[in-house]
């Protein structure tokens, strides 16, 4: 456990990049070890999901090497269905993204792996993939509840399966469709909204055909032709979003601040968070927009602003649904009523984060109402009292974002743990503080 203490700070300057994209950098990883030829990944997130990932690979036979001075990783992919029986136990440590679609792997290879993870990682449902993939014809067996750890035997051709998604999920969508790789013929993923699009973008710049439709009522069909001859990239993973939503809130909330983060991942399945802000009230641009490894990059210019409390309508809810921890954190300081709907799959995220938001704002002085699948939080339109000491329960966003908010409160925050930071976002502390922040460890 390493507690943290944040501190009211004044205002925010400077220009920084935040670590790459969590999701883009588990997809390089696995798509590169699927492929045929050398990956080269540039700006991979080195945090400890994404490392699990790696380290997970590596013992599935796949060659993964960090160049020393430059940053650059390197994949040498073995092919679909190519990776080999794992002679240990495969930790996915705290990573649902890791676990979810490493399944999908498995389910097309012809062997058993066996996948276990923390105590947050063990508590989460995965039936969710193990129904699509058990169709496509793999085994699973389980704790009780579809829960890790578990084993998967796949087989070497899965059969190519039409799925309609219950709830939009990237992860389950990411799952079937890596699987439907193996397949002999086309798997099609129906979602009720689209979810974020990294692994239909990443497959098609490795050469998979892929077919999109939109569909009447806002929903999507994915459609991808099964056994394609995946061939290796150059990757260049962007700053990761979820992770600039920190520093972002944060300079919006403190008077006179200005920052800039440069090269982070705009793709538009993931930035409602931008634009709910900017609908508050927020004063953000994207400059110098560009396309890197078909995803949407661009600076973030943030300036001081009032923000007052709107609406965010549950159509929202998967291009932002990682954020909304922060996003309650704005709307504490907020003048007015943020009304925050649809969010139900945040009970079955690192940690049940509807309720702990609700808890650690209240405990820091803050008006909420919680219901099942929502969120009010009546903003002070200035400093709540803070004081309060939170429980981050293995949840690296909820740490961040309580973090956050201690900068801005009367009084300071105190976190129980902010080791879970290392999964996502490795020198959070420093970069906050580099921006004007007062965060350090503290003994409660
Ligand atoms: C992710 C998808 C989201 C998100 C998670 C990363 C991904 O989960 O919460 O942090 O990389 O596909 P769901 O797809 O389960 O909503």
């Amino acid at each position: 456990m390493t507690p943290l203490i944040a501190h009211p700070n004044k205002k925010l300057s400077g220009d920084i990049k935040v670590p790459g994209d969590k999701s883009i950098s588990h997809r390089a990883l696995m798509i590169g070890a699927l492929a045929v030829g050398q990956t080269r990944i540039e700006g991979l997130l080195e945090g400890e999901d994404v490392l699990a990932t790696a380290a997970a690979l590596k013992s599935l036979g796949v060659d993964i090497a960090m160049e020393s001075g430059t940053g650059v990783w390197r994949v040498s992919g073995r092919g679909i269905s190519g990776l080999c029986e794992p002679d240990t136990v495969l930790d996915m440590g705290n990573s649902g993204t890791a676990a979810r679609l490493l399944m999908g792997v498995l389910a097309g290879h012809p062997f058993t792996a066996t996948l276990s993870g923390d105590r947050s990682l063990q508590s989460r449902p995965m039936d969710r993939v193990i129904k699509p993939l058990a169709q496509m014809g793999a085994v699973f067996r389980t704790r009780s509840g579809g829960r890790l750890p578990l084993s998967v035997e796949g087989l070497a051709q899965p059969l190519p399966v039409e799925y309609e998604l219950p709830v939009a999920s990237a992860q389950v969508k990411s799952a079937i469709l890596l699987a439907g790789l193996a397949a002999p013929g086309t798997t099609r993923v129906v979602e009720p909204k689209p979810s974020r699009d990294h692994t239909e973008l990443m497959l098609s710049h490795f050469g998979a055909e892929l077919e999109i439709e939109d569909l009447p009522g806002g929903g999507r069909a994915i459609s991808l032709r099964g056994q394609p001859e995946l061939v290796a990239q150059d990757v260049v993973v962007p700053g990761d979003v979820s992770s600039a939503a920190f520093p972002l809130v944060a300079a919006l909330l403190n008077p006179g601040s200005r920052i800039m983060i440069t090269g982070v991942g705009v793709n538009p399945l993931r930035s409602g968070l931008i634009q709910t802000l900017i609908e508050m009230g927020g004063d953000i641009s994207l400059e110098n927009q560009r396309r890197e490894a078909g995803e949407l990059v661009a600076d973030l210019v943030v300036k001081a602003s009032s923000l007052h409390g709107i609406d965010v309508p549950a159509s929202r809810a998967p291009s932002m649904i990682d954020e909304y921890p922060i996003l309650a954190v704005a709307a504490a300081c907020a003048q007015g009523t943020t009304r925050l709907e649809g969010l139900s799959e945040l009970r079955v995220k690192e940690s049940d984060r509807l309720a702990g938001m609700a808890r650690g704002l209240q405990a820091s002085g803050v008006q909420i109402e919680e219901g099942e699948d929502f969120l009010h939080v009546h903003g002070t339109g200035g400093a709540p009292a803070g004081g309060a000491t939170i429980a981050t329960e293995l949840d690296h966003r909820m740490a961040m974002s309580f973090l956050v908010l201690g900068g801005l409160t009367a009084a300071p925050i105190t976190i129980d743990d902010g080791s879970p930071i290392e999964t996502s976002f490795p020198g959070f502390i420093k970069l906050m503080n580099g921006l004007g922040c007062k965060i350090e460890e503290t003994h409660p």
